[in-house]
C-alpha cells in the first residue's frame, strides 16, 4: 500500500484525481491530508475538519472490469470495510445510513465521497474519499447529529493505526466485488442498514413528510421505501431524508 501523507491541501480527492490523470497511480494508493481547505461532501456540500485532529483521506481503487452499473457495490464494500474497522475501536452501536454515513447510536462520524472515472463503459478507476471524526469534541454549531471516536469514547485514537486498519478492512470487501460475490455485498449492507424495516418518517425533495420504511436499496443504489399503502418508491439521494427527530 502507498501511503501519501501531506500537510495543507484542497482536498484528497481532488488531489488524487489530478495526481491520477498525470500519472498511473496503483490501485490503493491513498493520499491523506492533515488539513484540506477545500473538503468535498456529497451533494456539493463542504466537509470541515479541525487541523491534524480527524482523518481526512483518499483511496485510488482500479477494479478489472467494473461495469458503471454495479457502482454502488463500491459504496457498499467501502461502508462495509470502515464500520467493520471501526468495531475493533469503539464497542457503541454503530450503522450505515444510506447510501454510506457511518452513525454512531443517531450521530454521524464519517462520510463517504466515492467518484468514478469513466472509461467507456465500464469505470476506469474509482476515488474513495473518507472523512472520519476521530479525535475532535467541538463542532460548529450548525452542524448537527454529529460526533467523532473520541467523543463517544473518551480516548485519544491514534489515526495511523486506524488509517491502517480501515484501508485493510477496506480491502477485505472490495475482494468481494472482485470474486463478483455482489449478492452477499448486498446482504451485509443491508443487515447494517440504519432504520431498515423500521417504520420511519421521511421527508421527500418537495418537502412532503411521509411514513414509510425502508426495505432494500435496488442495483442502482436506490433506496426503496415501501409506504403505508403497501406500495414501493425508489429515492435517489436528492430525493429523500428522514424527518428531523
Ligand atoms: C459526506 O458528505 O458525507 C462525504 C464526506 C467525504 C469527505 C472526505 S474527506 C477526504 C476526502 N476529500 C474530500 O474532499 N472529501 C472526502
Amino acid at each position: 500500500m502507498n501511503i501519501i501523507k501531506l500537510n495543507a491541501i484542497d482536498s484528497t480527492n481532488s488531489y488524487l484525481k489530478e495526481l491520477a490523470q498525470k500519472s498511473a497511480v496503483e490501485t490503493f494508493t491513498v493520499i491523506v491530508a492533515n488539513h484540506q481547505n477545500l473538503g468535498r461532501g456529497q451533494l456539493g456540500t463542504t466537509w470541515v475538519s479541525d487541523d491534524g485532529k480527524n482523518l481526512t483521506f483518499s483511496v485510488l481503487i482500479n477494479l478489472c472490469n467494473f461495469k458503471i452499473q454495479d457502482q454502488f457495490y463500491l459504496s457498499m464494500a467501502v461502508s462495509l470495510g470502515l464500520i467493520s474497522a471501526l468495531r475493533r475501536f469503539i464497542s457503541v452501536s454503530l450503522k450505515i445510513k444510506w447510501p454510506n454515513d457511518i452513525l454512531a447510536e443517531k450521530d454521524k462520524i464519517a462520510g463517504i465521497l466515492i467518484e468514478n472515472i469513466l472509461r467507456g463503459a465500464s469505470i476506469n478507476y474509482s476515488i474513495v474519499g473518507i472523512g472520519l471524526n476521530v479525535n475532535q469534541e467541538i463542532f460548529p454549531s450548525d452542524i448537527e447529529n454529529v460526533s467523532s471516536l473520541k467523543s463517544i469514547s473518551g480516548v485519544v485514537f491514534n489515526k495511523d493505526e486506524l488509517l491502517l486498519e480501515i484501508l485493510n478492512s477496506i480491502k477485505k470487501y472490495v475482494r468481494f466485488i472482485e470474486n463478483g460475490a455482489f449478492e452477499d455485498l448486498k446482504k451485509m449492507y443491508l443487515a447494517e442498514l440504519y432504520k431498515i424495516n423500521i417504520p420511519t418518517m421521511f421527508e421527500d425533495n418537495k418537502g412532503v413528510i411521509f411514513l414509510g420504511k425502508i426495505i432494500t436499496v435496488d442495483v442502482n443504489g436506490r433506496l426503496v421505501v415501501e409506504l403505508e399503502n403497501e406500495t414501493t418508491r425508489k429515492f435517489d439521494l436528492k430525493e429523500i431524508k428522514f424527518a428531523s427527530r
